[in-house]
């Protein structure tokens, strides 16, 4: 396994392209095995988990060609199986559950598997197949879905943390071919499902209220084919911007969406960032001082949880005490410790994290654990004096394309060491 040596202290300074949505493409390319027809997906990020996403796709019998940051994908046959090997790689593959049941009527779909950051129930999935007629039961593992038909139905989707995204996604997904209308109340509204929600419209679905928490899809009977942009990823965009700030660095986004960003410009805002917006690009540096700040993570939008690590990061940098609120995922705090190991002092009440700033961080041997939560680290290196050494970076390559060439590009001291 990899791993990635940083030389902390040198400011962050520069452009960075953003890329495409993880959190998008993946319910985006499970969507394409609603049609026979062919589906083109540009502004795709190679990462490890379009790849497992394209290979489940493979799987079920579609043919996929990625060539550069464009995917083809045509479903002209599906099979009803998706195998525990690909499915447990991450949470995404769960996505494939809407598709196949409304294309054919059955699925058996493994239990996924993902990063570690707490239960992550099924329920609410569901919840919504079976508001449309089908049955569903879990068994040795897998979950498997049938129905006579699809019916359009009512559904609440409102879960122990709110709405879900990826039960959203699977909802609006058997819905479109479903007979009727369906509503879902408390959907997602972040912008990933509202990305996903616009393929399908594209390729002739119709879903309205898009971005709002009532969803209303009338059914029709058959799915074409249709090119579509992926929205670049936010999560990947606030990490950048906060590895700038917390370096002494100014870091521009190229190409980001700030109205997907608002409650994490906010904060920065409020903590005594400058976040300058003009012809298409956002910068972030650090005004006369910094200081703390308190959050809560919420569902879009508020503030994102798939951030709160990295801020938690910058917090450590932020003179006095801040308080970091975790409502989504209940156990997303294994940075905690690790960041610890490099000097920061943080104590868990609960489900917040309190967080004594500012704190010298020296150079550790540390472990990574979940995707954002090695983001934390990484910009945690970056300040550090002297060399932190992150294992375990695999999770990384599952959500931040060419994370490292971005960061030398910056003017970071950032070296991959290769392990077999
Ligand atoms: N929940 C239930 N029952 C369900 C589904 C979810 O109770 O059937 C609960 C979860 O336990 C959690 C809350 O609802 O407390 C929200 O979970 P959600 O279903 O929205 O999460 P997800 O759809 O599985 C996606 C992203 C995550 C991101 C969350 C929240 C993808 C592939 N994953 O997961 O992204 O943290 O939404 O915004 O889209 C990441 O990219 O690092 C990541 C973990």
């Amino acid at each position: 396994m990899d791993s990635l040596e940083i030389k902390g202290g040198t400011p962050l300074n520069g452009e960075v392209q953003i890329s495409g949505a993880k959190n998008a493409v993946l319910p985006i390319l499970a969507a394409t095995i609603l049609t026979r027809e062919p589906c083109i997906i540009r502004n795709v990020p190679e990462l490890a988990d379009v790849k497992t996403m394209c290979q489940i796709l493979e799987s079920l019998g579609a043919t996929t060609k990625i060539e550069g940051k464009t995917v083809t994908v045509q479903a002209a046959k599906v099979r009803d199986f998706a195998d525990y090997d690909l499915v447990r790689k991450m949470r995404g593959s769960l996505c494939v559950l809407g598709p196949l049941l409304a294309r054919l009527k059955k699925a058996t779909v493994s239990m996924p598997g993902g990063c570690v950051i707490g239960t992550r129930p099924v329920d609410l999935h569901r919840k919504a197949m079976e508001a449309l007629g089908a049955r569903v039961k879990v068994e040795n593992g897998y979950i498997i879905a049938s129905a006579r038909k699809l019916t359009g139905g009512e559904m609440f989707l409102g879960g122990r943390a709110g709405p879900t995204v990826l039960g959203t996604a699977n909802a609006m997904m058997a819905a479109t071919l479903a007979e009727g209308i369906t509503v879902i109340e408390h959907a997602a509204c972040e912008p990933e499902v509202v990305d996903l929600g616009k393929f399908l419209n594209n390729i002739g679905a119709q879903i309205q209220g898009l971005g709002s928490p009532t969803l209303t899809i009338t059914g029709v009977k058959e799915l074409g084919g249709a090119e579509h942009e992926v929205i670049p990823d936010r999560i990947e965009a606030a990490t950048y911007a906060i590895a700038g700030v917390v370096t002494k660095g100014e870091v521009t986004l190229k190409g980001a969406r700030p109205d997907h960003m608002k409650a994490v410009i906010e904060k920065l805002r409020e903590s005594g960032v400058k976040v300058d917006q003009s012809k298409g690009k956002l910068t972030f540096k650090r005004g006369r001082g910094l200081h703390s700040v308190h959050i809560t993570t919420l569902p879009h939008p508020g503030f994102p949880t798939d951030v709160q690590a990295q801020m938690m990061t910058f917090m450590t940098q932020t003179p006095g005490i801040s308080v970091i609120t975790e409502r989504i995922f209940e156990s997303r705090f294994t940075h905690v410790q690790e960041l610890e190991r490099l000097g920061a002092e943080i104590s868990i009440e609960g489900p917040s994290a309190i967080v004594h700033g500012v704190q010298k961080l020296s150079g550790a041997t540390i472990m990574a654990s979940d995707l954002r939560a090695s983001a934390a680290l990484v910009i945690a290196g970056m300040v550090a004096k002297g060399t932190t050494r992150i294992n375990r970076i695999y999770h990384l390559d599952r959500g931040y394309e060419n994370l490292d060439s971005k960061l030398k590009k910056l003017g970071a001291k950032v070296k991959r060491v290769r392990q077999n």
